[in-house]
């Protein structure tokens, strides 16, 4: 029996290696946070592409709250979320909102850059292609808008071809 063992571990790092093969585009590595960065996540309860994004961060080296809530409207209002840049999710990280489908290379990015003004960054609506939004081949354009309290906005990062 105790000889069996490695080879049952053995095994079970096959499977995961199989799986890790399928992943995402977004999977593959970016630059490692200097410490575990806390997030907490706040999604609707029912929300699939909330989970696969946060899986998608938790690779990346986030640390993850999560918060499913039934009124995501409200939790949006309260963190002061613009309307018009409204997704699904909305992530606090180190003081900074990050909502909806952001690519982890950009949250980060933003935490390093001491960009003290922004409020935080957001992916308004839900494109294709996005991490948490894979859908095959299908991969819309989309923009990383950074906005602030005073309601102006940015962009950040232009996701013409990935
Ligand atoms: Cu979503
Ligand atoms: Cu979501």
């Amino acid at each position: 029996m105790i000889r069996s063992f490695p080879f049952t571990v053995l095994l079970l790092s096959l499977t995961a290696c199989v799986a890790v093969a399928e992943d995402s585009p977004w999977d593959q590595p970016t630059p490692a946070l200097a410490k575990p960065q806390e997030m907490t996540v706040y999604r609707s309860p029912t929300c699939g592409c909330c989970k696969k994004w946060m899986s998608h961060m938790e690779k990346q080296g986030f640390v993850l709250k999560d918060v499913p809530s039934e009124d995501m409207e409200a939790v949006k209002a309260k963190l002061g979320v613009p309307d018009y840049l409204a997704s699904c999710h909305t992530a606090v990280v180190d003081g900074y909102l990050v909502e909806g489908h952001v690519p982890a290379g950009d949250v980060k990015q933003l935490l390093t850059g001491k960009k003290t003004s922004a409020l935080g960054l957001a992916v308004p609506g839900m494109p294709a292609g996005t991490p948490g939004m894979e859908m095959g081949g299908k991969k819309d354009k989309f923009s990383v808008i950074v906005f602030d309290k005073q309601g102006n906005a940015d962009q950040f990062h232009e996701y013409a071809k990935y």
